[in-house]
């Protein structure tokens, strides 16, 4: 393709992901498969890799992520990012109301209202219809430029277009971890045995502030805006800006609105206290909203928050209960989590029994003692919590809990590493939960898929003695089955056909099947591409494994030591003669040129333009080769910042040829 096929090409391709990204994102009506838009974005990558001067400035490839930051820059605001007052009681709500209409003078108002969303604020800078910037509140007055992390929250707009805005705006709003997305997150963490994040709203601000956008892009941030700033909009009350901001394909909540009186406000609140927990994120009260901006302008600022708006906050419901017990659940890699065994109780509309108390540190924080009277909370999420102890009730000679020593399954003595939370039961092998979560984790969707087995004949198959590991599956016989609760003839056929039929799963999910700590999903698929096949993998040193993709000490440390026990390997043995894949079938990753011929590499340090892992694979569509040490056959040393001095040295003293990341482009483009 030559220069100016390649810049229509990048421009009509760029055209085109856009459109199916607002039909998907913005009107929830996709006209094509996830599979397509990805092939478009992967054509398009392509194409900017080979010709980086025409990429545009609102590119869709960049929500995919990529861009790795050290160090955020700080920002000041254009205009300071306030907080607002905040008020628990109807009350005072009338007391705002008072003091709008004083200081109003009686000229009539309206107010607008709005959900108080919980998660993290930020402010999007739009030059010329395209977003710049994306900075975070930091303290109101400067914030961190979080802007390549933004780019990757789809539902944000990298540019707008409507020929009558001004040059410069501003629109804030708050980007928030989806529910949903927040416990499947939780989930996947828990099944391969990393600690579970506490709640959405810090998770989303962890996440936000994440160095590498690539990692950002995969946690599905997503944003709702509530404000539009900046000089000649032509708007003259907030509910236009809103309606602007949602003509822009800005994502806006559907649930404001525009209320004459404060019995109106109140009706808003009550309407949205039970209902809100169904909404896709947390949300922790109203903001009530003065609509005519001039009006606004009249009413002006306190020394720290507007005088024009006010938030009420629902007080999450709570009561107190006694505390029967602790008991302790072991998870599927033998994390321990305790249990609060309540003295049933009616609570928002259910009834409580138990509540997760997360590790030993909850326990002593809450200074938990057995008979006490605690008190139960249920905030916008769904699973109670217990938030303190009613010490007015508190027996004389109560005792504080001691934490279980021994596996309450098995009996095993209980471990805790040094920067852990959870206690954990190290008997891997014999600990009947975790033996079954194991089996429970390997037929996963996810996984090998065999949707034909659940919970339930898993309990059965390891209650019965008949399946003690994944691979005892593939020996089951058709009388064994007929014997357990609920099977006949049918089903029967159909869950050893389902066993069967996994046998085809590939290798990229067996290697996630096979439950090795740390290895999710997402690492499985690259080290199964990157080494091929199991063999490789299981002989592969600690530095051979840190050199894959995705791969951190921490994973290759654990594949090193998965592959060191004698059971694992029979048991893969086994998989491998019931007819399981061990071996990628995916292709090569297309060549993109020739440019690196054959010459060798080694990858130190951070680099601008790319992550480690991608610098990798643009030397590899490029026809070099990505070696793990420096040694005297190496060609060249690819010097990132922060560069080890030990590497430098050795290739200094080698004689390798040491390059910058600006001559490395160089090389790539011949
Ligand atoms: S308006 C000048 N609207 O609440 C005030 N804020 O306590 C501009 N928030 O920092 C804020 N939902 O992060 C506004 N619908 C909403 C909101 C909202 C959540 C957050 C925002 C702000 C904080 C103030």
């Amino acid at each position: 393709m030559n220069a100016s096929e390649a810049k229509k090409t990048i421009a009509a391709l760029s055209e085109k992901i856009n459109l199916h990204n607002d039909l998907y994102y913005q009107k929830s009506k996709p006209q094509i498969s996830d599979f397509e838009f990805d092939q478009l974005l992967v054509e398009l990558t392509r194409l900017e890799e080979q010709f980086p001067q025409f990429k545009l400035e609102d590119s869709p490839t960049q929500r995919v992520g990529g861009t790795v930051t050290k160090d955020f820059e700080t920002v000041v605001h254009r205009y300071p990012m306030l907080s607002l007052g905040n008020t628990y009681s109807k009350e005072e709500l009338q007391d705002f109301d008072k003091r709008v209409a004083k200081g109003l003078e009686g000229e009539p108002f309206e107010y607008f209202c709005e959900l108080k969303f919980d998660g993290v604020s930020i402010s999007l800078l739009y030059e010329n219809g395209v977003m710049k910037r994306g900075v975070t509140r930091g303290d109101g007055v400067r914030g961190d430029d979080v802007t390549a992390n933004v780019r990757t929250i789809r539902s944000i707009p990298l540019s707008v277009k409507e020929k009558n805005l001004p040059s410069m705006f501003e629109v804030r709003g708050e980007v928030f971890l989806p529910k949903k997305v927040f416990e499947q997150l939780n989930k996947d963490r828990e099944d391969i045995g990393e600690e579970t994040y506490a709640n959405a709203r810090n998770t989303a601000s962890g996440t936000l502030k994440m160095q590498d956008s690539r990692q950002v892009a995969k946690r599905k941030l997503d944003c709702f805006l509530y404000y539009l700033l900046g000089e000649e909009l032509s708007i003259s009350t907030h509910e236009e800006a809103i309606h602007k901001l949602e003509s822009l394909n800005f994502q806006i909540s559907p649930t404001y609105k525009k209320c004459s009186t404060i019995q109106d406000v109140m009706a808003y609140i009550a309407h949205w206290e039970k209902r809100r927990t169904e909404l896709p994120l947390e949300t922790d009260g109203v903001v009530i909203k003065v609509n005519r901006l001039d009006q606004q302008a009249r009413l002006g600022y306190t020394a720290k928050v507007p005088r024009w708006a006010i938030s009420f906050k629902y007080k999450s419901e709570s009561i107190s209960t006694r505390l029967n017990g602790i008991t302790y659940q072991v998870g599927r890699t033998g994390a321990i989590t305790p249990v609060a065994e309540l003295e049933p109780v009616l609570l928002a509309g259910t009834t409580v029994k138990r509540a997760s108390l997360h590790n030993a540190n909850e326990i002593a924080r809450l200074d938990l003692r057995i008979g006490d009277h605690v008190f139960v909370e249920k905030g916008g999420e769904i699973i109670p919590k217990v938030t303190a102890v009613d010490l007015t009730k508190r027996s004389k000679n109560s005792k504080s809990v001691i934490y279980i020593t021994r596996c309450p399954e098995c009996a095993t003595s209980l471990i805790r590493k040094e920067d852990q939370a959870n206690h954990y039961c190290p008997n891997e092998k014999g600990c009947p939960p975790q033996i079954k979560g194991k089996i429970e984790h390997f037929i996963q969707r996810k996984a090998m898929n065999i949707d034909s087995l659940g919970e339930k004949t898993i309990e059965q198959l390891f209650d019965r003695g008949l399946v003690k590991t994944p691979a005892d599956l593939y020996d089951l016989r058709r009388e064994d089955i007929l014997k357990l609760e609920g099977f006949k003839d049918l089903s029967t056929k159909n869950l050893l056909a389902g066993i069967e039929a996994s046998t085809s799963t590939p290798f990229e999910s067996v290697l996630f099947a096979i439950g090795i700590r740390f290895v999710g999903k997402t690492v499985a698929e690259k080290i199964a591409r990157y080494f091929k096949n199991i063999d490789t993998i299981s002989k592969a040193s600690f530095e051979e494994l840190r050199n894959a993709p995705e791969v951190g000490e921490k994973i290759a440390e654990s594949i090193v030591a998965f592959f060191k026990d004698r059971d694992n390997l029979r048991e893969i043995e086994r998989l491998r003669k019931a007819g399981l894949q061990f071996e990628s079938s995916e292709k090569e990753p297309e060549k993109v040129s020739d440019a690196l011929g054959g010459k060798s590499f080694v990858v130190s340090g951070t680099f601008e333009h790319y992550e480690r892992d991608e610098i990798k694979e643009v030397i590899l569509a490029n026809g070099g080769r990505v070696l793990s040490g420096v040694s005297a056959k190496l060609d060249y040393l690819v010097a990132g910042e922060n560069m080890g001095p030990s590497k430098r040295e050795k290739a200094e003293k080698l004689k390798v040829t040491i390059i910058s990341e600006a001559e490395f482009q160089k090389m790539l483009k011949g």
